[in-house]
């Protein structure tokens, strides 16, 4: 099953997936990474997997809207099937949005709908929340406000920081992203009419 997956950064995302792949967990076929940074590391991982990799800086184009025309130039040249946002740290136009729409995946840090945007963590200890999470949405154009497909959440403990919230998130993510993507790859997950069904029934 052909994906292609966009990153910024670590991708230790993109590492559960690949491993997933490798063990034969995920049926999906990782034919390329991209990142905006050509300073991921993420896209080492890539290499040290064999996975064809592509730095493509919004740095280079003039608009929002050039980057992401560039952007979907590569990526149809692999032609996947769904499209996985791992860690990519680009608002995306409109139009990039509406030309993947129910074939595009993303994994933020919060119990959305809570905390969209940045520093999710320490705004979750900040709010004094007793619990705190991770998403896993369809994209659509307005920000971290798609179709949710699946969430996972933790305690905020007493003197939790951020960093140790984060390392807990993460545990979390390495789970129900792979879980999401092989039900998406598996044709259990679909989007429809901007509501995610799971085996036929809404989410
Ligand atoms: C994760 O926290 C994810 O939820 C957010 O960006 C981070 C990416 O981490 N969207 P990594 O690059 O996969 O390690």
């Amino acid at each position: 099953f052909p994906v292609v997956v966009l990153i910024s950064g670590s991708g230790s995302n993109l590492q559960a997936l690949i491993d997933q792949s490798l063990q034969g967990v995920l049926n999906i076929d990782i034919r390329a990474v991209i990142s905006n940074k050509a300073s991921a590391y993420g896209l080492q991982r890539a290499e040290q997997s064999g996975i064809a990799t592509h730095a493509l800086s919004h740095k280079d184009f003039e608009t929002r809207e050039a980057f992401d025309q560039a952007l979907a130039t590569v990526i149809d040249s692999y032609q996947p099937k769904l499209i996985i946002l791992a860690g990519f740290m680009r608002i995306l136009s409109e139009d990039f949005t509406r030309r993947y729409e129910g074939m595009m995946l993303n994994i933020h840090p919060s119990l959305l709908p809570k905390f969209k945007g940045l520093n999710t963590h320490q705004r979750a200890i900040d709010a004094k929340e007793s619990e705190h999470g991770v998403s896993v949405h369809f994209v659509s154009a307005e920000l971290d406000a798609g179709a949710v497909v699946l969430q996972a959440s933790t305690a905020i403990d007493e003197n939790e920081t951020a960093e140790s919230l984060a390392n807990k998130v993460h545990t979390l993510e390495h789970i129900i992203y792979p879980l999401t993507v092989k039900w998406f790859s598996t044709g259990r997950l679909e989007l429809n009419s901007g509501i995610a069904y799971l085996d036929g029934a809404p989410l």
